[in-house]
């Protein structure tokens, strides 16, 4: 790899999952407009992102990142933006209680618009078509027109992204995130579960503390702090055209930032030392996610943190571990190991969704619940075992009222999947079924606290 990065320098090497543009020089159009766009993003949030993950890497703070698995043109809403966004409140109330330190909020939004794939081109009924590789570069619809690349849909995605986090910012900023809306519908949640008396107790509890904090004069009406949430946006780094032309310099620092959000991560297909979209991300100041998956071998990590963490500075990688349920016992010690005894800085997060991806008998791309809880569970014993810090979830979810993970508390079968499956991409958790995970990582990561902060007492008498 070459030392010398430039926002172009990805350009020169071998590359993964790019889609077979017709016409070059529409695209070559299309990216001079987006790097004369303005930035999403501003490179002071992606610095406060950094120092708030810098305190998870710590073991001080629980990260939780979440979104659609890939966000779409066609269901573009201010419902669905505030459906998701109230969803992920009620989970953050929940895991900072439980955590009794902060929840950084990292959505899969305003930008998680491309999609890698197993294979160039899918056959139904006989007819090849290429794959769809997420709106922002052809459409879902199997014909021919539809999955021919089009560059102006980078504008599209640039226009719904600004939009997205226009509103999310509203939202995040100008009340609707108050702690005390996000514990009343986290009580609704609770109380219309069928399985309510699992999350009773913890709910009470943080009915209580809110309550005393009132008594003493410690309420939203007085604590801005109580009123508002920082919120941060996160996507895949894959397109690398659309990243290079929205990479943008700092002027208070001179480092190079990528503005289309404020984390980016490479995906478990793309992260090939001496391929483009590591050389692409090695070179911006972003926090920078990696996603984990079987193959990686602890060598070729510690390979890829020396490149992309050189100089071992703490939030700016977040190593997120997708092995499955079935998998992440065999995979997880030896990298966690390796990490540790090389003396690296990294936040540890799990992703439980992709590794436990199964085709229902109905004929489904489904996840069982068990299963996705079943990977976080493993995740964190793991960690307890090798005395590291289990420092966060990436979930696939949505604020919506979906058929397309079976299980949870309403126990949603293999026949309900037909319901209300909608999902552009991979099957993603419900809001109800959201919350309740989110209950129960919180049990996992009480007990992670209780058993690093007990204190050693001496014995007296
Ligand atoms: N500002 C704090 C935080 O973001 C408290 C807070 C305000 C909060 N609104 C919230 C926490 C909604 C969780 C959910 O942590
Ligand atoms: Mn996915």
């Amino acid at each position: 790899m070459s030392e010398r990065w430039t926002p172009d320098s990805w350009r020169a090497l071998p590359i993964q999952q790019v889609p077979d543009y017709p016409n070059t020089e529409a695209l070559a159009s299309v990216e001079r407009q987006l790097a004369s766009f303005p930035p999403l993003v501003f490179a002071g949030e992606a610095r406060r992102l950094k120092r708030e993950l810098a305190k998870v890497a710590n073991g001080q703070a629980f990260l939780l990142q979440g979104g659609d698995c890939a966000e779409s043109f066609h269901e573009h809403s201010a419902d669905n933006i505030r459906d998701f966004f109230r969803v992920f409140l009620q989970m953050a109330v929940v895991l900072t209680y439980a955590g009794a330190s902060p929840v950084v909020k990292v959505g899969r939004i305003a930008g998680q618009f491309a999609k890698p794939r197993s294979a160039p081109t899918e056959t139904v009924n006989g007819v090849e078509l290429p794959s769809y590789r997420g709106d922002i570069v052809n459409d879902i619809a199997f014909t021919p027109e539809a999955r021919i690349p089009d560059p102006r849909r980078q504008l599209e995605a640039y226009r719904q992204s600004a939009a997205t986090l226009n509103l999310l910012r509203a939202f995040a900023t100008g009340g609707y995130a108050n702690l005390a809306n996000a514990h009343q519908w986290m009580l609704g949640f609770v109380k219309d579960s069928p399985q309510s008396s699992k999350y009773q107790a913890l709910a009470d509890r943080i009915t209580e503390a809110l309550d005393f904090m009132r008594a003493i004069g410690v309420d939203p009406e007085s604590h801005p702090e109580m009123r508002a949430t920082d919120f941060f946006t996160s996507h895949e780094a894959l397109l690398l055209g659309y990243e290079e032309a929205m990479t943008r310099v700092d002027s208070t620092t001179g480092d190079w930032y990528s503005t289309s959000g404020h984390m980016i991560w490479v995906g478990d297909r793309t992260r090939q030392i001496d391929h483009a979209h590591v050389e692409y991300c090695r070179g911006v100041k972003n926090p920078l996610g990696l996603k984990c998956g079987p193959s990686l071998k602890p060598d070729d990590l510690i390979r890829l943190i020396d490149t992309l963490n050189p100089d071992d500075e703490a939030g700016r990688l977040t190593l997120i571990a997708r092995f499955g349920a079935d998998k992440v016992g065999d995979h997880l010690p030896a990298l966690v190991r390796a990490v540790k005894r090389e003396g690296r800085t990294v936040v540890w997060s799990c992703d439980p969704m992709h590794g436990n991806t199964i085709k229902s008998p109905s004929g489904f791309k489904t996840r069982p619940f068990d299963h996705i809880l079943g990977e976080v569970k493993d995740f964190f014993a793991v960690h307890a075992a090798e005395g590291t810090y289990a420092g966060g979830v990436h979930l696939e979810m949505t604020g919506r009222n979906v058929t397309e993970c079976t299980g949870g508390a309403r126990a949603i079968s293999d026949a309900d999947l037909k319901d209300r499956y909608h999902t552009y991409c991979d099957p993603r958790l419900n809001a109800e079924q959201a919350i309740e995970m989110a209950f129960l990582v919180a049990e996992l990561l009480k007990q992670e606290h209780a058993g690093r902060e007990r204190p050693v007492i001496a014995a007296a008498e």
